[in-house]
């Protein structure tokens, strides 16, 4: 914090000036500095942008106010208008926000391509639409040079996941900060944890277990009086797989990510090359639920994912009231096995995160990184690590889905496309699933050994 407020003070010309010094003195080990001046923000302040202003964007805001001052919220964007303008109206009315709000009328914006209007005034933009909106925002924002913060997941298919490599590459020429919404990475409990793992406390690692098995996921949007099918999906999108990816995705590649991360040893490109999976939906249909809380999704999905040095790593998500539930990674190594947050040698003592150490939730840690790396002009690219785990998790409803063996090389190249990229989206475009003649979307639901994985 003292090194923040210390930077608050000084004068864009000082940084500018202090950075140019330094990088002239260090050499080519300063290119990061001289990228990161170039792309520093304009004034001490930061104007800050959100997209998508539901639930977590609200929140993201809150969390990014909670970590200091000179940040400015100055344009909300929403496909829906009235949502940006209910968000304003509820910041303003909230203590927390105090100096920190320039909401004029006219940045708030709505529809497909309010994301361009809110990006264009920005220096750091909040990424918080839908998944499968990420790859595309995130290209924008990137190409425009604004430093981003994007949710989880970096899209839902494979061309989801190249558009977001891509983006990645362009940030990291100019120097961009990138963080990524799998606030895991940057909470300290997690980090020790890793870090003791890929110490070797439990020996070598063998095999990961990682769960989300819980009863379900809330509804965002009961279908409006003859609105456009495109519309009531847009504001329910968890439940259509072209938006979400599924709940394999949207919500269990926090744990695809952890998995990813221990059999990586600090590579954050390390991946599984290949996996199989089963899957299905036995109790999200109608008559159990009402059909607006079923969409096309599956409500099981299990997956094995083998890894290049022949390790393994098992994972689960479940979305069915009334089974067994946890949200956890485990892991076995050569000399013992662990849980998140704890490691047991076999002929050890236990090791453990003390609880209520203090320590703030990844959900404010994350914004404080990124605020402190563009303020200190230090490098933070989260995007590598979080365009891989979101593949991760596409290969794994492409395999659960088809029944079939997938290959990540194979995957990437031509994994299926959800999405309807390069179509330009208004509320009159056909949704790209429709309902059937009964109303409901089961005739879109995915049945293996049916399925194509690929285009
Ligand atoms: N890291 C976490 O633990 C965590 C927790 C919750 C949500 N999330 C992520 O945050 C994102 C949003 O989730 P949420 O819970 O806030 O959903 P939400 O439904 O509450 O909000 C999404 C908002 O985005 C708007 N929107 C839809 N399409 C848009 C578009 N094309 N352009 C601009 N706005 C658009 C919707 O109208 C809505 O207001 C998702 O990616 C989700 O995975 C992450």
């Amino acid at each position: 914090m003292q090194k923040h407020s210390n930077c608050r003070t000084k004068s864009r010309r000082h940084f500018l000036k202090t950075a140019g010094i330094i990088s002239a003195g260090l050499g080519s080990f300063n290119i990061l500095s001289v990228n990161r001046a170039a792309h520093a923000v304009g004034s001490d302040e930061i104007k800050i942008a959100l997209i998508g202003c539901g639930g977590r964007g609200l929140g993201s805001v809150f969390d990014r106010f909670a970590v200091g001052d000179n940040v400015k919220l100055i344009a909300l964007a929403d496909v829906i208008h009235e949502t940006a303008i209910r968000a304003a109206d509820l910041l303003r009315k909230d203590e927390r926000t105090k100096g920190k709000l320039d909401l004029s009328e006219n940045h708030l914006f709505g529809g497909f391509n309010a994301y361009k209007n809110a990006i264009d005034l920005a220096d750091l933009v909040l990424i918080v639409s839908p998944p499968a909106f990420h790859p595309d925002h995130y290209l924008y924002a990137v190409e425009k040079g604004k430093h981003v913060f994007i949710e989880k997941p970096f899209g839902v298919d494979a061309e989801g996941y190249r558009r977001s490599m891509k983006a990645n590459k362009i940030a990291e020429e100019k120097g961009l900060t990138v963080c990524g919404g799998f606030q895991r990475r940057h909470e300290k409990n997690y980090q020790e944890w890793i870090e003791q793992i890929h110490q070797g406390f439990i020996g070598d690692i063998i095999a990961t277990r990682v769960y989300w098995n819980g009863a379900g996921a809330k509804i965002r949007g009961v279908r409006g009086d003859g609105e456009p099918e495109i519309r009531f999906q847009v504001r329910d999108w968890y439940f259509f797989n072209w938006l979400s990816g599924d709940h394999i995705l949207e919500q269990h590649c926090h744990n695809i990510d952890v998995g990813n991360w221990i059999h990586g040893k600090g590579d954050p490109l390390t991946h599984p090359i290949s996996c199989i999976g089963l899957g299905g939906r036995q109790a999200r249909k109608t008559p159990f639920v009402p059909y607006n809380e079923c969409g096309n999704l599956f409500d099981h999905h299990y997956v094995e994912y083998q890894f290049a040095d022949g390790t393994i790593m098992h994972s689960q998500c479940r979305q069915i009231p009334g089974c067994w539930n946890s949200v956890t990674e485990k892991v076995q190594g050569t000399k013992g096995s662990g849980e998140t947050n704890w490691l047991k040698p076999n002929d050890g003592n236990r090791w453990e995160i003390p609880k209520r150490n203090g320590r703030r939730s990844g959900y404010v840690q994350e914004h404080i990184d990124q605020t402190e790396a563009i303020r200190n002009g230090n490098k933070l690219h989260d995007g590598w690590h979080s365009a891989t785990s979101t593949m991760t998790a596409v290969m794994g409803w492409l395999a659960t889905y088809s029944g079939k063996e997938i290959k990540w090389d194979e995957a990437v190249e031509k994994g299926k496309t959800l999405f309807p990229y390069d179509q330009e989206l208004t509320f009159d475009t056909p949704a790209p699933i429709l309902p059937g003649p009964d109303g409901t979307y089961e005739h879109a639901v995915a049945i293996p050994g049916r399925y194509n994985p690929f285009e």
